[in-house]
């Protein structure tokens, strides 16, 4: 794997202003997870650098770029929907620049459908090509009608010091890894995301300074599988020495990482976890379904038991630790009795939140050739019953929250009118009364009461 440097391109920059009377504007919306997010942050930053101006919406653009997720059919569904709905708008504004890039564009099946049915759509590139996003548009704005809709080839290749342009100022997003080599059976993350490359800690720790200095408060360290950072190092470094390196900075700051793969999550990443002030008590840790059979099936290697025990090794190290995950309902071949599995390790656990989908069909995963003969009724029903047990569990939690106080760090207005929001160490929201410049700051509150997953509370 090489380390390239971002390089500012005059030449680029110079042939897109000469195509404008005033800086252009670019309108790019981000449709998938924090990684995806975080692409678009860089997209936003890259396009920044050659001189286009941001603005919130499609009609003022110049520029327009969909950032993608392929994750699930509905994900696709609705990018396919938002591009069609430009066809007009490119009509009335025929130079118009409309993209697609992020997961999809990764897919040859997507582009292939691009080129046969969307013939107002200028331009595809892929995931770890936003550094010459310059180019492209160079070579688009010059090149008159012809269309620039290939494929992108996997790049083995890191690019550092991309220039970025964050969407928060006091919570960011901070890549430590890309891609994924874990092939669960149901995921396409792997085909479109690429093998798996850690970022170097030096380049992690600079980026890490740089956000502390300007004042972020919470720092998420992201990657597939944040456990198997540091695979190919040299000399090794894991994740566990990751974190306990990047809590050695001063600051006033917090750290969340996403996502851990329980095959990976070591009792030493537990005891970071829980001697370091900074680490947030909350663990994210997707098991995806209670059947061990299914596990098997899915290729996640971990049984059940290997969970809890990982489970009951972070309640007891961590004091007040709480839980989170994803679930997949429905998987090929998921029988009444697996999904009974899934309910019982739910109550077990006592997961704070759940992320749950109902199973996708990925052309291209193995599980996509599976027999599956449960009805989508019958998972949509499955469905509906987890989340009744998992509502429950999450309203007790919550509720068992009430009478204590916290320090939150307010994220901005909550939906009741006058109020505002906070984040909690596990995740959770409190709404309270409170001067709006606390928003980006840290403040102590405490929780009065609950509604559903949601504390109130007050200011101390
Ligand atoms: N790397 C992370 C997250 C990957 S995608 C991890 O391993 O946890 C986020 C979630 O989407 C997954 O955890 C899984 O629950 C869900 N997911 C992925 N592919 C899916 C599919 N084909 N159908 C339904 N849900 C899927
Ligand atoms: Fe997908 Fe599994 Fe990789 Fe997560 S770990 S991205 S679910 S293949
Ligand atoms: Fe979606 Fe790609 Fe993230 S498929 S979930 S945007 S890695």
């Amino acid at each position: 794997m090489e380390i390239l440097h971002f390089e500012h391109n005059e030449q680029a920059a110079q042939i897109i202003a000469s195509f404008y009377d005033t800086p252009p504007l670019a309108y790019i919306h981000s449709f998938g997870c924090q990684q995806n997010v975080n692409d678009g942050e860089k997209i936003k930053g890259v396009l920044a650098d050659v001189g286009f101006g941001l603005c919130d919406a499609p009609e003022q653009a110049d520029l327009i770029l969909f950032n993608t997720c392929a994750v699930r059919e509905h994900a696709e569904q609705r990018v396919f929907g938002n591009v069609g709905a430009l066809k007009s708008l490119k009509e009335k504004k025929p130079r118009l620049i409309i993209g697609l890039c992020g997961c999809m564009a990764q897919q040859p099946t997507v582009v292939e459908k691009l080129r046969q049915s969307y013939p107002f759509v200028d331009l595809v590139f892929g995931v770890n090509a936003i550094d010459t996003l310059p180019q492209l548009l160079a070579q688009k704005l010059t090149g008159g009608k012809k269309r620039l809709l290939q494929t992108p080839v996997e790049r083995a290749d890191i690019v550092e010091e991309i220039p970025i342009r964050r969407d928060s100022d006091f919570r960011a997003w901070l890549p430590i890894m890309y891609g994924c080599d874990n092939f669960c059976t149901y995921c396409i993350v792997p085909y479109v995301r690429g093998r798996e490359r850690s970022r170097r800690p030096e380049d992690i720790l600079a980026e890490f300074c740089q956000l502390v200095d300007a004042g972020y408060k919470e720092i998420t360290l992201l990657g597939q599988n944040v456990n198997s950072y540091g695979k190919g190092l040299e000399p090794r470094v894991d994740f566990a020495d990751l974190l306990e390196m990047l809590c050695r900075v001063p600051g006033d700051y917090h750290l969340r990482f996403m996502t851990s793969h329980p095959k990976d999550a070591s009792r030493k990443l537990i005891d970071v976890i829980a001697a370091e002030e900074r680490i947030c008590n909350h663990l994210h840790l997707p098991v995806q379904s209670g059947s061990d059979r299914i596990l098997k099936e899915m290729n996640r290697h971990y049984t059940v038991q290997q969970y809890l025990e990982l489970i009951d090794y972070a309640k007891a190290k961590i004091p007040d630790v709480t839980f989170s995950s994803d679930i997949i309902v429905g998987f090929p071949g998921e029988t009444e009795e697996d999904f009974a599995a899934t309910l019982e390790l739910i109550r077990k656990v006592q997961y704070m939140q759940l992320f749950t989908f109902i199973y996708s069909k990925r052309t291209g995963t193995k599980a996509a050739l599976m027999p599956d003969p449960v009805t989508h009724k019958e998972k949509t029903e499955r469905m509906a019953r987890l989340l009744a047990v998992q509502e429950k569990i999450a309203h007790a939690e919550t509720a068992a929250l009430v009478g204590g106080t916290q320090r939150v760090l307010v994220e901005g207005h909550s939906r009741s009118p006058g109020t505002l929001a906070g984040r909690l160490t596990n995740n959770l929201v409190v709404e309270f009364a409170g001067d709006e410049a606390l928003i980006g700051q840290y403040a102590r509150v405490h929780f009065t009461s609950s509604k559903g997953t949601i504390l109130k509370g007050e200011l101390v």
